[in-house]
């Protein structure tokens, strides 16, 4: 399947897309998983409040810590996944604040971040299927940083190495046409 596109947009926009295929030789680190973060962090947010934290699993105990907060549905396709990294809310800022906006503000940086991602070479594949509170217990996160996505990091693998299921899956889905998505 490939998307239509009615109007040009940036190269990464149309790379885009969330695989399951990752190249487990290809290990990442620090370096150069901290430019995504550097790209989610120039995201706006409301207020400039800024309410994206991450942790970022790339060594072993880290990687297998997220591993396990995974639901079964997301660790059958994650086994070879070199990298993650998981997103945080802060619900509060240090005054005991609370903004409408913080999710909001927290999913830009992520858009940023992917694609950042696309323009090195690497792909992102963003999960809600995991547990929050087994995220917490691993990393014992300070209260009020709220797990909200995990994301998978890597550069691109071989799809044979994927359940059979996910195989047929792996390509770009499809798309809402405009005149469904802008409002009258
Ligand atoms: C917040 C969020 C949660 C998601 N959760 C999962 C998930 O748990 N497992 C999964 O395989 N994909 C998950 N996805 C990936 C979406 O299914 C995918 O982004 C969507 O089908 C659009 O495809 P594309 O990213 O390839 O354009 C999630 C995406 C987002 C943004």
């Amino acid at each position: 399947m490939s998307r239509n596109y009615q109007y040009e947009v940036m190269e990464e926009i149309k790379k885009r897309w969330s695989p399951r295929a990752f190249d487990p030789n290809k290990p990442l680190v620090d370096e150069d998983i901290y430019p995504l973060i550097e790209a989610a962090n120039l995201a706006p947010s409301a207020f400039n409040s800024q309410p994206r934290r991450f942790i970022v699993a790339a060594d072993p105990e880290k990687r297998q810590k997220v591993f396990d907060a995974l639901f079964e549905g997301n660790q059958l396709w994650t086994k070879l996944v070199p990298a993650f990294i998981v997103i945080l809310v802060k619900a509060e800022d240090d005054e005991g604040r609370k903004s409408r906006w913080t999710e909001f503000d927290t999913g830009t940086s992520f858009g940023l971040l992917s694609l950042e991602a696309v323009r090195r070479g690497l792909h992102t594949h963003a999960m809600a299927g995991f547990s929050p509170d087994k995220i917490k217990q691993n990393f014992e996160l300070a209260d009020g940083l709220e797990p909200i996505a995990v994301v998978a990091v890597g550069y691109y693998g071989d799809k044979r190495d994927l359940p059979e299921k996910y195989q047929a899956m792996e390509q770009p889905n499809s798309r809402l046409a405009l005149s469904d998505i802008i409002v009258e």
